[in-house]
């Protein structure tokens, strides 16, 4: 294998070796996916003005997100499924992000539970995504297990409570276990790692809910189920419920437009985040870098602000946070790395994104992440 120098890298690798019912799964948007490409085009135009004679000792990334410290401003988005970029995939993501010191957020609609992350991550508590589903017996029960696990934070979903059309999922007939249909076996067949990985481990389903929701064993395809289950009629007053049951640091994430940030606000939340769920959900829908400065403008003095979608690397991390974003999340970038090489790909994934980050910032002329702010970019190439 070459030298793995970029994400890319790891992206090309992991497409070789998860079945492509997943990794399509990961890498793809809804309907046309502009948005999905929007978000990782749009930081492609922001330039960096390039300071030099600037004494670049003693750098450091780290910063905080909701008060935790964090080694750098960014934390591993939720991502469903993940158990199913390779064996244990929750467990294996949450050991490298506590070895390196971010958050690991792990999904509602996970394969390994919150129980089964908690045993292996112990004493570094990591952050719980929620999705509020019709049956709130449910509901409060999977906030109850958090709490039981020490979560240190409640990361509440707000844009999915309908699915968007994901081509690639449908015509793939995504589900988990997948079904054994003769083209699945027949491309499982060529990714054999994957193939031991799965043998090794118990954990083929969605282990935050099978088991935990009366009726259901076998969940069918993805998108059936989420039709059901999810409750479509969502608002901010289950916030209020939501915020009361779990009675800590509470982040919502799915926002884009300025009115709905100003909800947030009024919820009481600890922190937003700036999402269009990774072009996922509404396409057609602006960039995720291109929403987040009017949303800082108006409430960044009142609630912390977040970002996710389209970072690819340090350089994109280190412009999020110059807009104002204070943290940011990373899910397809994590996930090839998972893909690729397990628990050692998400370390590489994390120390390449680090690298990139504490480089650039040293040639934008700052030392530490706290010091970065909009005077890095180049007036007229940056969204305001
Ligand atoms: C669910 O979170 C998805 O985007 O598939």
């Amino acid at each position: 294998m070459s030298v793995i120098t970029n994400i890319e890298d790891l992206r090309v690798i992991a497409q070789k070796r998860v079945p492509r019912m997943f990794y399509d799964y990961a890498d793809s948007g809804s309907w046309t996916e502009s948005t999905y490409r929007a978000n990782s085009d749009d930081f492609q135009a922001i330039k960096l003005r390039q300071r030099v004679a600037v004494n670049m000792e003693n750098r450091s990334t780290a910063t905080t997100m909701i008060g935790q410290k964090v080694a750098m401003p960014v934390a591993i988005a939720p991502t469903g499924l993940t158990g199913m970029q390779h064996a244990d995939g929750e467990i294996k993501a949450a050991r490298a992000a506590k070895k390196f010191g971010i958050p690991f957020t792990l999904s509602t609609m996970s394969i390994c539970s919150i129980e089964d992350v908690a045993k292996e991550t112990g004493s570094h508590p990591f952050w719980f995504q929620l999705y509020v589903m019709k049956d709130r017996d449910f509901i409060e029960r999977l906030i109850d297990r958090a709490k039981a696990a020490n979560c240190s934070a409640l990361v509440l979903t707000m844009d999915l409570q309908i699915l968007g059309q994901r081509h690639k999922d449908l015509k793939n007939g995504l589900s988990a276990p997948p079904k054994l249909t003769i083209a699945n076996i027949l491309n499982m067949m060529t990714k054999p790692r994957w193939g031991l990985g799965m043998l090794g481990t118990k954990r083929h389903g969605f282990g935050n809910i099978v088991g935990h929701v009366k009726g259901v064993e076998n969940m069918g395809s993805l998108s059936e189920w989420t039709a059901k289950q999810f409750d479509p009629a969502l608002n901010w007053g289950d916030v209020e419920w939501i915020k009361k049951r779990w009675g800590g640091k509470l982040i919502i994430k799915g926002i884009q437009d300025v009115e709905d940030a100003r909800l947030a606000v009024n919820s009481g939340a600890d922190a937003l985040i700036v999402s269009n769920h990774g072009g996922r959900q509404l396409d057609g829908a602006q960039s995720s870098i291109h929403a987040l400065p009017p949303i800082v403008e108006a409430v960044g003095k009142e609630i912390e602000v977040h970002m996710d979608g389209g970072i690819r690397s340090g350089q994109d991390v280190l412009k999020a946070r110059a807009l104002g974003a204070q943290g940011t999340y990373i899910g397809r970038a994590f996930l090839y790395g998972l893909g690729a090489m397990g628990e050692e790909g998400v370390t590489k994934t994390l120390e390449i994104i680090h690298k990139e980050l504490d480089l650039t910032m040293a040639f934008c002329g700052r030392t530490l992440m706290d010091a970065v702010d909009k005077s890095i970019l180049l007036p007229g190439t940056y969204p305001s």
